[in-house]
Protein backbone atom coordinates (compact mmCIF):
# COMPACT_ATOMS: atom_id res chain seq x y z
CA UNK A 1 0.00 0.00 0.00
CA UNK A 2 0.95 3.30 -0.56
CA UNK A 3 1.99 5.34 2.35
CA UNK A 4 2.65 9.20 1.18
CA UNK A 5 6.30 9.79 2.60
CA UNK A 6 5.09 13.76 2.88
CA UNK A 7 3.08 12.18 5.86
CA UNK A 8 5.39 10.03 7.40
CA UNK A 9 8.40 12.55 7.25
CA UNK A 10 6.22 15.64 8.09
CA UNK A 11 4.67 13.69 11.07
CA UNK A 12 8.04 12.68 12.45
CA UNK A 13 8.88 16.12 13.07
CA UNK A 14 12.65 16.19 12.25
CA UNK A 15 14.02 19.44 13.43
CA UNK A 16 17.20 20.67 12.13
CA UNK A 17 18.81 22.28 15.45
CA UNK A 18 20.94 24.51 13.33
CA UNK A 19 18.19 26.32 11.89
CA UNK A 20 16.05 26.42 15.11
CA UNK A 21 18.13 28.79 16.82
CA UNK A 22 17.54 31.71 13.82
CA UNK A 23 14.32 31.04 12.76
CA UNK A 24 11.74 28.97 13.04
CA UNK A 25 11.55 26.91 10.12
CA UNK A 26 12.21 23.18 10.54
CA UNK A 27 13.97 21.02 7.48
CA UNK A 28 13.22 18.88 5.42
CA UNK A 29 10.08 20.21 5.02
CA UNK A 30 10.67 23.78 5.74
CA UNK A 31 7.74 23.28 7.91
CA UNK A 32 7.29 26.59 10.18
CA UNK A 33 6.55 26.07 14.16
CA UNK A 34 4.30 28.31 15.45
CA UNK A 35 4.96 29.35 19.36
CA UNK A 36 1.85 27.45 19.83
CA UNK A 37 2.12 24.31 18.30
CA UNK A 38 1.75 21.37 20.78
CA UNK A 39 4.68 19.02 20.76
CA UNK A 40 6.35 16.60 23.08
CA UNK A 41 9.69 16.46 24.64
CA UNK A 42 12.34 16.26 21.60
CA UNK A 43 14.62 12.89 21.76
CA UNK A 44 17.76 13.17 20.24
CA UNK A 45 18.17 10.80 16.97
CA UNK A 46 21.62 9.07 18.11
CA UNK A 47 22.69 8.13 14.35
CA UNK A 48 22.38 12.57 14.03
CA UNK A 49 22.48 14.55 16.87
CA UNK A 50 21.33 17.32 15.32
CA UNK A 51 18.28 15.90 14.53
CA UNK A 52 15.21 15.90 17.00
CA UNK A 53 12.52 13.41 16.79
CA UNK A 54 9.45 14.42 18.81
CA UNK A 55 7.87 11.06 20.71
CA UNK A 56 4.42 11.12 22.35
CA UNK A 57 3.11 9.49 25.36
CA UNK A 58 0.60 7.27 24.65
CA UNK A 59 0.23 4.83 27.68
CA UNK A 60 -3.67 5.15 27.57
CA UNK A 61 -3.46 4.18 24.06
CA UNK A 62 -4.33 0.17 23.93
CA UNK A 63 -1.77 -2.05 22.73
CA UNK A 64 -1.51 -2.58 19.15
CA UNK A 65 -2.49 -6.24 17.61
CA UNK A 66 -0.65 -8.12 15.09
CA UNK A 67 0.12 -11.60 13.93
CA UNK A 68 2.52 -14.33 14.62
CA UNK A 69 2.99 -14.73 10.70
CA UNK A 70 4.15 -10.79 10.41
CA UNK A 71 6.10 -11.38 13.41
CA UNK A 72 7.86 -14.50 11.78
CA UNK A 73 7.81 -12.77 8.12
CA UNK A 74 9.22 -9.77 10.31
CA UNK A 75 12.14 -11.90 11.88
CA UNK A 76 13.24 -13.14 8.34
CA UNK A 77 13.45 -8.75 7.46
CA UNK A 78 15.39 -8.65 10.43
CA UNK A 79 18.19 -10.95 9.92
CA UNK A 80 19.04 -9.97 6.58
CA UNK A 81 18.64 -6.93 7.04
CA UNK A 82 18.49 -4.73 10.50
CA UNK A 83 20.92 -7.52 12.26
CA UNK A 84 23.88 -6.40 10.16
CA UNK A 85 24.38 -3.08 11.66
CA UNK A 86 22.42 -3.88 15.02
CA UNK A 87 24.01 -5.63 17.58
CA UNK A 88 21.77 -8.21 19.49
CA UNK A 89 20.22 -5.77 22.09
CA UNK A 90 20.34 -2.52 20.65
CA UNK A 91 16.65 -3.09 19.22
CA UNK A 92 15.75 -6.22 21.54
CA UNK A 93 15.30 -5.88 25.01
CA UNK A 94 15.90 -3.21 28.30
CA UNK A 95 17.00 -0.80 25.76
CA UNK A 96 14.02 -1.15 23.46
CA UNK A 97 11.51 -0.70 26.16
CA UNK A 98 13.14 1.68 28.03
CA UNK A 99 13.08 4.00 24.95
CA UNK A 100 9.81 2.70 23.34
CA UNK A 101 7.32 1.01 26.13
CA UNK A 102 3.79 3.38 26.04
CA UNK A 103 4.82 5.94 22.62
CA UNK A 104 2.60 5.41 20.04
CA UNK A 105 3.27 2.63 16.90
CA UNK A 106 2.86 5.40 14.83
CA UNK A 107 5.74 7.25 15.97
CA UNK A 108 8.04 3.65 15.89
CA UNK A 109 7.04 3.09 12.25
CA UNK A 110 7.58 6.65 11.41
CA UNK A 111 11.24 6.63 12.60
CA UNK A 112 12.13 3.23 10.94
CA UNK A 113 10.06 3.47 7.44
CA UNK A 114 12.20 7.46 6.97
CA UNK A 115 15.39 6.41 8.46
CA UNK A 116 15.72 2.93 7.87
CA UNK A 117 18.07 1.20 6.69
CA UNK A 118 20.32 3.49 7.20
CA UNK A 119 21.77 2.41 3.71
CA UNK A 120 18.29 2.28 2.01
CA UNK A 121 15.61 4.72 3.70
CA UNK A 122 12.34 4.30 3.05
CA UNK A 123 13.75 1.11 0.36
CA UNK A 124 11.60 -1.76 1.66
CA UNK A 125 8.19 -2.74 0.60
CA UNK A 126 5.87 -1.64 3.04
CA UNK A 127 4.74 -5.14 4.18
CA UNK A 128 8.71 -5.47 5.35
CA UNK A 129 8.24 -2.36 7.52
CA UNK A 130 5.11 -3.94 9.41
CA UNK A 131 6.41 -7.06 9.01
CA UNK A 132 9.87 -5.90 10.72
CA UNK A 133 8.08 -4.19 13.59
CA UNK A 134 5.19 -6.65 14.36
CA UNK A 135 8.47 -9.26 14.69
CA UNK A 136 10.02 -6.33 17.11
CA UNK A 137 7.12 -5.91 19.19
CA UNK A 138 6.65 -9.96 19.53
CA UNK A 139 10.57 -10.19 20.52
CA UNK A 140 10.02 -7.17 23.12
CA UNK A 141 7.63 -9.55 24.53
CA UNK A 142 4.67 -7.35 23.62
CA UNK A 143 1.44 -9.96 24.03
CA UNK A 144 -0.96 -8.95 20.92
CA UNK A 145 -4.01 -8.33 22.54
CA UNK A 146 -6.49 -9.72 19.30
CA UNK A 147 -5.95 -12.34 16.43
CA UNK A 148 -5.60 -9.20 14.66
CA UNK A 149 -2.91 -7.76 11.66
CA UNK A 150 -0.65 -4.81 12.26
CA UNK A 151 -1.75 -2.31 9.56
CA UNK A 152 0.03 0.04 7.52
CA UNK A 153 -2.90 2.32 7.95
CA UNK A 154 -1.93 5.41 9.85
CA UNK A 155 -4.87 5.93 11.63
CA UNK A 156 -4.53 2.79 13.40
CA UNK A 157 -0.64 2.88 14.13
CA UNK A 158 -1.49 6.83 15.77
CA UNK A 159 -4.30 4.69 18.08
CA UNK A 160 -2.21 1.91 19.19
CA UNK A 161 0.44 2.01 21.53
CA UNK A 162 3.72 -0.24 22.12
CA UNK A 163 3.19 -2.23 25.06
CA UNK A 164 6.76 -4.09 25.97
CA UNK A 165 8.80 -5.48 28.90
CA UNK A 166 12.39 -6.65 28.86
CA UNK A 167 12.76 -10.33 28.97
C1 LIG B 1 23.49 0.00 7.26
C2 LIG B 1 23.33 -0.17 8.68
C3 LIG B 1 21.93 -0.21 9.24
C4 LIG B 1 20.88 -1.00 8.85
C5 LIG B 1 20.85 -2.03 7.72
C6 LIG B 1 19.78 -0.68 9.75
N1 LIG B 1 20.15 0.25 10.64
FE1 LIG B 1 18.96 1.08 12.09
N2 LIG B 1 20.47 2.34 12.61
C7 LIG B 1 21.75 2.28 12.10
C8 LIG B 1 22.57 3.24 12.81
C9 LIG B 1 24.06 3.47 12.58
C10 LIG B 1 21.73 3.87 13.74
C11 LIG B 1 22.11 4.87 14.80
C12 LIG B 1 22.44 4.03 16.01
C13 LIG B 1 22.95 4.76 17.18
O1 LIG B 1 23.47 5.88 17.05
O2 LIG B 1 22.85 4.18 18.25
C14 LIG B 1 20.41 3.29 13.58
C15 LIG B 1 19.29 3.65 14.34
C16 LIG B 1 18.11 2.95 14.36
C17 LIG B 1 17.01 3.25 15.23
C18 LIG B 1 16.91 4.40 16.19
C19 LIG B 1 17.77 4.17 17.39
C20 LIG B 1 17.92 5.44 18.17
O3 LIG B 1 17.86 5.36 19.37
O4 LIG B 1 18.11 6.52 17.57
C21 LIG B 1 16.05 2.30 14.99
C22 LIG B 1 14.70 2.16 15.67
C23 LIG B 1 16.56 1.43 13.96
N3 LIG B 1 17.81 1.86 13.59
C24 LIG B 1 15.89 0.34 13.42
C25 LIG B 1 16.32 -0.38 12.31
C26 LIG B 1 15.54 -1.41 11.66
C27 LIG B 1 14.16 -1.88 12.12
C28 LIG B 1 16.28 -1.84 10.62
C29 LIG B 1 15.90 -2.90 9.60
C30 LIG B 1 14.76 -2.57 8.77
C31 LIG B 1 17.53 -1.10 10.61
N4 LIG B 1 17.51 -0.22 11.64
C32 LIG B 1 18.54 -1.29 9.69
C33 LIG B 1 22.22 1.48 11.10
C34 LIG B 1 21.46 0.57 10.39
Amino acid sequence: MQVSRGIVVGALLVVGCATAATTNVRPPLGAVLTPAATTGATVALKHDPSAKVILSNASALPAASFLPSQAKRGASVYAETCGTCHQPGQLIGQNFVELWNDRRVYDFYALVRSTMPLDNPGGMKEQEYIDVIAYLLQANRQASPKPDSLKADTASLRATKIAVSAP
